[in-house]
């Protein structure tokens, strides 16, 4: 049974027309596949898999953060809030913030419509007074919130540094988004990864157990069962390094040969050595974080780290002011 504290929001998100997409990328010089072709279901549990590696700081210690500073959140964010979460997946970090926060509602927007449900459904039965409205959206194409939390005060959620995803303007973009979302006094509370010694992000991206390998590969596979392409995995290898001047990770699949791969009748020659980029994963500086909260209309409230500052849970506010600048 439906209760009331439980509504799901369909805006029908437009899904991309990934042939198009994918052999625009593919004629491109160099060429690229956007990452966000890594998540099938085999893809999400490799990924589940690297939060847990031991080279893979990212998630744990952003947990950690989160958990030790629980307290001081639950002390500034509103009980009768209402906790928005951009690309919630298994909503598994939100638990804690939850528990937290004990907000009145739980918006999870997602674009991936079952796994939202599911999630978003066992958010519901585990926290018995918390209202859950999934809302499937594509975050990045701007999400209408329900008009059932209309006057709660809100709060944004994006953990994890899937911010890092984004290009440094895109960022910004996204953050200006999230500030319209919320509103005026809402807050919202962003993981972002340092930037650090390469000594410590390469192997993040490189774990000896090739786990991060397998995940990049995946994608081809995952093409090829969804679009029939005919990528072999095994003239592929996985190559990730950190550009210290752009502050980012980028992962490539490397072609072992050459070789020529075909989709919807076109042909793509690829040399020796040629690259396809898979994936950027940008590092901030507490510099940059307030300079994108700066230019995004948002006030830098504060924020917490590690004892390595190896990464940052940062907590930031529209201002109550209607005058946002635009600079
Ligand atoms: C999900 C984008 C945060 O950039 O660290 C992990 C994805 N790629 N290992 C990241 C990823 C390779 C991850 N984000």
């Amino acid at each position: 049974m439906t209760s009331e504290r439980y509504q799901f929001f369909d805006q029908n998100p437009k899904l991309p027309n990934v042939v198009d997409e994918i052999k625009q990328g593919l004629r491109a010089t160099p060429k690229r596949i956007s990452p966000k072709y890594f998540y099938d279901a085999h893809g999400s549990v490799l990924f589940d898999q690297i939060t847990q590696l031991p080279e893979y700081y990212l998630t744990r210690t952003e947990i950690s953060i989160l958990d030790e500073n629980k307290e001081k959140l639950s002390h500034i964010i509103d009980e009768s809030c209402c906790l928005i979460e951009y690309g919630s997946g298994s909503s598994r970090k939100v638990r804690a913030l939850i528990n937290a926060i004990n907000p009145r509602y739980y918006v999870p927007v997602d674009i991936s419509r079952e796994h939202l449900n599911q999630s978003a459904r066992s958010i519901h039965d585990d926290f018995d007074k918390l209202h859950v409205y999934p809302t499937c959206a594509d975050y990045t194409q701007g999400v209408e919130l329900p008009d059932v939390i209309d006057g709660a005060p809100r709060c944004g959620f994006f953990p994890g540094s899937s911010i890092g995803n984004f290009e440094r303007e895109d960022a910004l973009r996204f953050l200006s988004s999230i500030g319209t979302d919320i509103g005026p006094g809402g807050y919202c509370i962003i993981g972002f990864d340092s930037r650090k010694s390469r000594a410590i992000v390469e192997p993040a991206y490189n774990d000896a157990q090739g786990v991060t390998a397998s995940f990049n590969l995946n994608l081809l596979n995952h093409l090829n069962e969804t679009i029939g392409t005919d990528f072999d995995q095994s003239k592929f290898e996985h190559r990730a390094f950190y550009d210290e001047s752009r502050g980012r990770i980028e992962m490539h699949l490397v072609s072992k040969t050459a070789q020529t791969v075909s989709l919807d009748g076109e042909t793509f020659d690829l040399t020796r050595n040629e690259s396809i980029h898979t994936e950027n994963s940008y590092k901030y500086s507490l510099t940059e974080v307030r300079e994108l909260a700066r230019r995004s209309g948002m006030s830098f409230v504060t924020h917490w780290e590690d004892s390595q500052a190896w990464f940052y849970v940062v907590l930031l506010r529209v201002p109550e002011s209607t005058a946002l600048s635009h600079n």
